[in-house]
């Protein structure tokens, strides 16, 4: 073939339909920005500033020592697997069985795994926002259709049954949430998850998928799962994993919990994209579960104090509209009240993507806009940084927003 008779080389539809994940992006923007040395806080990533705890990277040396470098099975080593049964059984009365339970290379992975092994092109999922951002993304990568059902700060950030209700149709597949929520920190209480639930008894054919990545990272002292009230362990799947309660971002260690012929559908689609997760990490974060939580309680404890610091320094702040997050170590405030106002360096702030931006070029502090969390009011805020940053990034933020008239 002459060369002339070569097509241009194109990537795949889905790629070029994709977005890029806006938290990765404002990341590696603000890592840029970094490089040319200007002095960037940011706070736009969600990872705890925490080392993982010692007792887990150690067991992880130990696992390495004996020998665990080979492939696992692809759901999890049984040991990991019994130990989430455990921890299910000891923390809400819920008995799983091995099979019922997946282990993959992140709860992200879990998110695409159950999208995968669930949805059909048409088929659609119940959005409550804010959703976390990958949510919408793996959606519409699989060919399903978000259904977004917004909320706004006036509510906490939490939908009305009524309202998720009122976005059921018959291609509804399943409903998808994290409590304690990314972006808002909003946990929902057991009061909320009964009110849910006893909508959900009325439309059978829609399953629950429940995110409870932030279990732990939980200000109101007791986590409360939809798996645990009446008639929904069999229609839900818990997604879990040691990112952010075992400060373990890099380990890349997720699991759900939920029906058997869920479970076996999405270790047939793991089993193809990647097989099992690293074997000596599995083994550690069997350690993690059933240990002592002290190091996670601690961090807790600094997350808490940080966001009363965040709350009380941005309430300072004119037009920002402020939430008390419960959960999680984001603050989601509202900055509609800015829109529409111009910097006196020209910089024009019609919605919240710009407000990011401007944040990040004039007062040089790393934010996610809401928008991409589906919510066009507000900017994510991620506190998992020092008291310092925190003061510095507030004063930063109010000098910049000071200049919007
Ligand atoms: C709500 C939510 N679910 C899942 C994940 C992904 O966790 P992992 O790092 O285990 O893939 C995140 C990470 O930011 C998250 O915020």
């Amino acid at each position: 073939m002459k060369e002339s008779q070569l097509s241009t080389p194109t990537v795949s539809k889905l790629v070029r339909d994709m977005e890029e994940s806006a938290t990765l992006k404002m990341a590696s923007m603000a890592r840029e920005l970094k490089a040319q040395g200007l002095d960037i806080i940011d706070l736009s990533l969600g990872e705890p500033d925490f080392d993982t705890p010692h007792h887990i990277k150690e067991a992880a040396k130990i696992a390495l020592d004996e020998g665990y470098t080979k492939y696992t099975p692809v759901n999890g080593l049984v040991e990991l697997r019994q130990a989430i049964v455990d921890k299910l059984a000891r923390e809400y009365n819920l008995q799983y069985s091995l099979n019922e339970i997946v282990v993959s290379n992140g709860a992200k992975q879990s998110v695409y795994n159950l999208c995968r092994a669930l949805l059909d092109p048409g088929d659609e999922v119940i959005l409550p926002a804010p959703y976390w951002v990958s949510y919408d993304g793996i959606v519409k990568m699989v060919g399903a259709t978000p259904v977004v059902i917004p909320s706004s700060i006036d509510d906490d950030f939490k939908c009305s049954p009524e309202a998720i209700e009122a976005g059921i149709t018959e291609r509804t597949k399943f409903i998808l949430y994290s409590s304690p929520c990314n972006p808002s920190g909003s946990v929902l209480n057991l009061e909320e998850l009964e009110a849910l639930a006893a909508m959900l008894r009325r439309h059978p054919h829609v399953y629950v998928i429940s995110d409870e990545i932030y279990q732990h990272i939980n200000f109101t002292n007791h986590h409360y799962t939809i798996a645990a009230l009446e008639g929904m362990k069999d229609r839900t799947v818990i997604i879990n994993g040691m990112a952010k309660g075992y400060a373990m971002t890099g380990w890349r260690l997720g699991y759900t919990a939920g029906p058997e012929w869920i479970a076996k559908a999405c270790t047939k689609i793991q089993g193809q994209v990647t097989s099992g997760a690293t074997s000596f990490g599995q083994k550690a974060a069997a350690v993690g579960l059933a240990a002592d939580h002290g190091p996670t309680h601690d961090m807790v404890k600094a997350f808490k104090s940080r966001r009363d610091l965040i709350i009380r320094l941005l309430e300072e702040i004119p037009l920002l509209r402020v939430n008390r997050p419960q959960g999680a170590f984001y603050i989601f405030p509202d900055v509609s009240g800015y829109f529409g106002k111009t910097s006196a360096t020209g910089y024009h702030v019609k919605d919240a993507d710009d407000m990011s931006l401007f944040l990040l070029s004039e007062a040089h502090v790393s934010t996610v806009s809401g928008v991409a969390f589906g919510n066009p009011d507000c900017i994510r805020l991620s506190y998992a940084t020092s008291d310092a940053k925190i003061k510095d990034a507030a004063q930063r933020i109010a000098e910049a927003l000071s200049t919007l008239a």
